[in-house]
């Protein structure tokens, strides 16, 4: 029997969760398949990346919480020279199979990366022009003339972003100036955000810069139509561990009534607001009187704690959809988040509760990964 081929894979993490990102996917990899002749993951701390080594197995970005990104990596170019950096990138993607929707150039997300980022804006346009004229990249400025659209005029027109967005991206990631890393990402299996990061403006009325998280959090695990389905005005919400309020601010700007659970005080804009009823309670023993639609909970609470609390919410009944934060021990951080997601998934299995789970690391979560669960339609 031949051995089968290898496939290199680079994933992007949170600087620090390097060995947890390598190990899920590793894990998910396995699942599907033994993983045979591979070598061992290359995983530098606090890099932000891992490169892992698979066959024919494809991870599934979705299920991956560590996981920022997701890269089929094809080749790595370990020394380019600082005169011509140009013409080895252009021989590597030239010989790839594909055109692309994108070119995205990356660094990792540390110090070291955000010096290297100033050049990969200046090269950005260089690399854009000559991959245009090889045909490697379908982009906008392929300007096609559609006269029908503007009346007595021929207009240029851009290639239509419904387009671009099926193709496969080009990634060219520099762990530093020397070293390239290329790949590809299938937009239908990775993130859609540069380095795999959503990032967020802090609305400058929001109390707590906490309420990126839950900004960002909305923006990954729902598509634009669950957005305007899920969070509509007039719906009703308990926040648990509201304090001082940017987790709730997120909701009220939609419209949404919350009942804001936490001792401390809630504050600017949501010390005294018309849609926030902020009750000095236990998160833990708190019960609404009515069922609400949302479930919100930021309490610095062990995971399986606030997963049981999480559960018996769904359990009862009281609401239809959660956002919560699972806050990570220093070690086992990995064992963590599966044994709470399997808690949550074999009380509401046993329950016969249908319902979609998703967790992430997001951008602007720390020690903690983001867990969104929703009530399934049978
Ligand atoms: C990380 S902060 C929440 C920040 C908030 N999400 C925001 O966006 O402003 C955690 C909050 O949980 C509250 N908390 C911790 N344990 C709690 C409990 N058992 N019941 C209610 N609140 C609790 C703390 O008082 C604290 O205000």
């Amino acid at each position: 029997m031949s051995t089968p081929a290898l496939t290199h894979w680079l994933l992007y993490c949170r600087p620090g969760f390097e060995q947890d990102c390598a190990q899920e996917a590793l894990r998910q990899a396995k699942q599907q398949r033994p993983i045979i002749g591979a070598e061992q993951p290359a995983i530098i701390a606090n890099s932000g990346y891992v490169h892992i080594t698979l066959n024919e197995q494809t991870p599934q970005f979705k299920e991956l919480v560590f996981a920022r990104q997701l890269i089929r990596l094809e080749y790595i170019i370990a020394e380019l020279s600082e005169r011509d950096r140009l013409t080895p990138l252009l021989t590597a993607v030239a010989a790839l199979p594909h055109s692309f929707g994108a070119l995205w150039l990356e660094v990792p997300d540390t110090n070291e990366g955000k010096t290297l980022s100033a050049f990969t804006r200046r090269f950005q346009p260089l690399l854009e022009t000559a991959l245009r004229e090889q045909g490697k990249l379908q982009d906008g400025a392929e300007n096609t003339v559609r006269p029908e659209l503007v009346e007595g005029s021929a207009r240029t027109e851009k290639t239509p972003a419904y387009k671009l967005n099926h193709l496969p991206r080009l990634h060219i990631f520099f762990p530093d100036k020397s070293q390239a890393f290329i790949g590809t990402s299938d937009p239908y299996n990775s993130s859609a955000s540069v380095m795999g990061i959503h990032r967020q403006n802090m609305p400058a009325e929001a109390p707590s810069r906490s309420t990126l998280k839950l900004a960002e959090a909305i923006e990954v695990f729902m598509d634009k139509g669950e957005q305007s389905r899920l969070l509509r005005s007039g719906m009703t919400a308990v926040d648990l561990g509201a304090a001082p309020g940017g987790w709730t601010w997120q909701m009220v700007k939609r419209g949404i009534r919350v009942a804001a659970v936490d001792n401390g005080p809630m504050k600017g804009v949501l010390a005294k607001h018309a849609l926030v009823e902020h009750l000095k309670q236990d998160g833990f023993k708190f019960a609404p009187r009515k069922a609400v639609d949302w479930l919100i909970c930021d309490m610095v609470e062990k995971p399986a704690k606030v997963a049981e609390l999480i559960s018996a919410w769904f359990i009862a009944g009281w609401c239809k959809h959660a956002i919560f934060n699972l806050k990570l021990p220093m070690k086992q951080r990995l064992g963590a988040v599966d044994s709470a997601l399997g808690g949550i998934r074999k009380r509401l299995d046993e329950e016969g509760i249908n319902y979609k789970i998703s967790a992430k690391q997001l951008y602007h979560d720390r020690e903690e990964v983001t867990v969104f669960l929703t009530r399934a339609k049978h």
